[in-house]
């Protein structure tokens, strides 16, 4: 029986998350500089984003750029810069031919001003999609996150718009970058590191982790479906005994 035939298309995780990591070592695995790992990580980005089409996941966040990766050589952040506006640039049309709406989550402000104008562009014309919202993690940091949501929270709190009994795990939800999107039920990360790197700490609270030797740039739709076979495997009990459930 193929991959793709032994997942529960009823039981398909709304929303996928995945740390993409590998890049670099796959570069130098083959004698070449990290820049290349980055753009083979591009078709393992595509590989993905057509498996979750396919199989009706309905939001995929990718962590493509964090507030850490802001300390990586001048050449490697630029390239990747430009890497981020050259696959915008030439993935426009198949986004909107399959119906994918592109958000962005993390510091975005920090990012050179192309790349802000080039992602404001894409939401902007993506933003009528529906089959697939697909988030791309920029200059995000869980922690940054959170530290400004608390900031804002305490800013409302001073100005008497909102009382200290107000303030529950779901407002608190409502005033982080993901604020809206329901948390993810998968997270995937590649290249056999099995930690979260300051990824979306408020928002895995319940996720189901997933860890996989591959290294992002030979990630493949049928990794996705090994991810989500799995997954499924999975008893999600949210706290409740299996009897409950
Ligand atoms: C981690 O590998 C990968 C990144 C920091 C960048 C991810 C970017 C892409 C896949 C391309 C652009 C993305 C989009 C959404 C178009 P690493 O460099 O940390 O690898 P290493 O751990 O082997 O050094």
């Amino acid at each position: 029986m193929s991959l793709i035939d032994q997942i529960d298309k009823a039981k398909v995780p709304e929303h996928v998350a995945i740390i993409m990591d590998g890049n670099g070592r796959w570069a130098q695995q083959r004698g070449n500089q990290r820049i290349f790992g980055h753009r083979n990580g591009v078709k393992a980005v595509r590989a993905a984003t057509e498996a979750a089409g396919e199989l009706g996941v309905k939001y995929l966040t990718l962590y493509a750029f964090s507030t850490e990766n802001w300390s990586r050589p001048k050449s490697e952040v630029d390239a990747l810069m430009s890497l981020l506006v050259d696959t915008i640039n030439s993935e426009m049309e198949t986004l909107l031919k399959n119906d994918i709406r592109i958000l962005t989550i993390g510091d975005i402000g920090m990012l050179p001003s192309d790349v802000q104008l080039k992602l404001s562009e894409v939401i902007k014309q993506t933003s009528h999609c529906k089959t697939l919202t697909a988030i791309l993690a920029l200059s995000y940091g869980s922690r940054l996150e959170i530290t400004e949501a608390i900031k804002k929270l305490i800013a409302e709190h001073q100005n008497g718009k909102l009382s200290l009994d107000q303030i529950t795990p779901e407002l608190f939800s409502s005033y982080l970058y993901t604020a809206g999107i329901p948390d993810p039920a998968l997270l995937i990360r590649t290249s056999g590191e099995i930690r979260l790197s300051n990824f979306l700490l408020w928002q895995l609270a319940y996720t189901e982790l997933y860890f996989t030797p591959v290294l992002w740039p030979d990630f493949t739709k049928e990794e996705f479906y090994k991810a989500v076979i799995e997954y499924q495997k999975r008893e999600r009990r949210f706290g409740k005994t299996s009897q409950q459930l």
